[in-house]
């Protein structure tokens, strides 16, 4: 089954939102198959955004994620990755639509709550990079009522 890395910033650990942000998750129907508190550092989360190396709010960028702990998890499901992203919302809080993490609980760009891969491959990259302990395997057992199969 596909999976991607989702992460609550730190603001949103700091407001309080890791149980809503979760729920929305496993009440859509994704398993969550690893979780965990992370005062990341620097240079882990330069590592995880390194693609953003260069851009002018890069460095603020890397103090925000810094400032605080971030709640990560992997979700696992049908499409998770897509999904996962649709379920944030835009990277602009006000572009995302109402109904969407980003679109109900945050106002601006640089403190937009959430992150979600946007793609397999950098889900796989952030899931290695976020969990090198691995995920956890376990049996389903809403499997049969979530899927036709
Ligand atoms: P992530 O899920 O966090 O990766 O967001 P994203 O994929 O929607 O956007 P992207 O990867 O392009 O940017 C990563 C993060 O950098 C965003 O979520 C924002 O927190 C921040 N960011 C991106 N663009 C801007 C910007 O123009 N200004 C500021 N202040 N922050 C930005
Ligand atoms: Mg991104």
């Amino acid at each position: 089954a596909e999976r991607s890395f989702i992460m609550i910033k730190p603001d949103g650990v700091q407001r309080n939102l890791i149980g809503k942000i979760v729920g929305r998750f496993e009440d859509r129907g994704y398993k969550i198959v690893a979780m965990k508190m992370v005062h990341a550092t620097t240079e882990h989360l330069e590592k995880h955004y390194a693609d953003l190396k260069g851009k002018p709010f890069f460095p603020g960028l890397i103090k925000y994620m810094a400032s605080g702990p971030v709640c990560a998890f992997v979700i696992q499901g049908l499409d998770a990755v897509k999904t996962g992203r649709a379920m944030l919302g835009a990277t602009n809080p006000l572009a995302s639509a109402v109904g969407t993490i980003r679109g109900d609980y945050c106002l601006v760009t640089g403190r937009n709550i959430c992150h979600g891969s946007d793609a397999v491959e950098s889900a796989e990259h952030e899931i290695a990079l976020w969990f090198p302990e691995g995920v956890i395997e376990y049996e389903d057992t809403e499997h049969a009522w979530i899927y036709e199969n």
